[in-house]
């Protein structure tokens, strides 16, 4: 028999992350609803293969009257909450958006929530706010650090997400991700950027000596871990999902370049980004024993996966 699966709200599920989440869930039986702005960064086109399984509303997550009706109407067991400006370079040219989605929006959705009586928020945060780590794991515990506009904005989303639970038992738990890669993802992030770039025959741009390290999760691993984290995740609690699969930026592009048959030398050093971290990883070990989740895709595969994925789709990643 197949397992019930509750009534759930997505914010953002047409975003990178948040519509691998809905596709998964459709898959699993459920029929969410999405609330999207569609802002440069959302686009229906990632849902397609979940055409006719959720119901969608064009809404923007700072529109407190629009999200009392929306969750009125939908009276959602469970928020996903994925919607967010989620470029660190945008926030650094421009933190205001930042602070009005990923602050002022949190806060709205959370009063909107409260006033239904939902019995689970699963607020989607980052990696990126404990900050960089030269060495060793960072772990739920670990104090919040942010560096860029865009992680102060995650973090203080965190906080506020942390002061509802207390102040007002809300039944919310944190996830903090660390960098995805995958299918559908815009343009402007590493690997789509780079994989764009050695699509157009020009040179990959790299920041500083490429020596920057990220920890890569595939998306579907990362939907898979807030899927757990949905049926068994204890309200109050934040998880961890890291890969344990660290690269220098630098081997990433050079992996891309051979996957793609370019030359190895088809890259170019540019100007650093301000403040930019040197590294990030996180302990994953509490999701892997309460949540019971581990990440299947070895990164090396996923890049091949994602590289795949490209060269059919290139179209849609040129027009972005
Ligand atoms: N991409 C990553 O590597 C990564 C890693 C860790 C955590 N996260 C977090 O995961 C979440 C999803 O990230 P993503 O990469 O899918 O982002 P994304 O930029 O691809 O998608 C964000 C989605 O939110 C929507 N949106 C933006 N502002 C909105 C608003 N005011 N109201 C309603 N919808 C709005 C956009 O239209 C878009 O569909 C974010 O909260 C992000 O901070 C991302």
């Amino acid at each position: 028999m197949r397992k019930k699966i509750p009534k759930i709200l997505i914010t953002g599920g047409a975003g990178f992350i948040g519509s691998a989440f809905a596709r998964l869930l459709v898959k699993e039986g459920a029929y969410p609803a999405i609330v999207d702005k569609l802002t440069y960064a959302g686009d229906l086109k990632r849902l397609k293969d979940a055409e006719g399984g959720f119901k969608f509303y064009k809404a923007g997550i700072c529109d407190l009257k629009r999200m009392n009706s929306i969750i009125a109407k939908e009276r959602p067991e469970i928020v996903a909450h994925f919607a967010a400006e989620s470029h660190v370079d945008r926030s650094i040219n421009d933190a205001a958006s930042f602070i009005e989605t990923n602050i002022k929006g949190t806060q709205i959705l959370l009063d909107a929530c409260r006033k239904q009586k939902i019995n689970k928020f699963i607020h989607i945060s980052t990696d990126e706010v404990y900050g960089e780590i030269a060495s060793g794991k960072f772990n739920e515990s670990s104090p919040l650090r942010p560096n860029s506009p865009y992680a102060a904005s995650k973090a203080s989303a965190d906080l506020l997400v942390q002061a509802y639970i207390r102040t007002y038992k809300f039944p919310a738990l944190i996830i903090r991700p660390c960098n995805n890669y995958g299918p559908w993802q815009y343009p402007e992030k590493l690997i789509p950027l780079a994989i764009l770039n050695i699509l157009n025959g020009k040179k990959v741009p790299v920041y500083g000596q490429g020596k920057n390290v990220r920890e890569w999760l595939y998306v579907d691993d990362c939907a898979a871990g807030i899927f757990k984290a949905m049926l068994k995740g204890k309200v109050g609690q934040v998880y961890n999902l890291g890969s344990g699969q660290e690269w220098k930026n630098i081997d990433t592009v050079k992996l891309l370049l051979k996957t793609l048959g370019a030359g190895q030398d088809q890259f170019e050093f540019v100007k650093d980004r301000p403040g930019h971290d040197l590294r990030y990883r996180l302990d994953s070990a509490k999701a892997a024993k309460e949540l019971g989740w581990r990440p299947r895709i070895k990164f090396a595969d996923g890049l091949k996966l994602t590289v795949g994925w490209s060269l059919k789709n290139k179209n849609w990643l040129k027009q972005k």
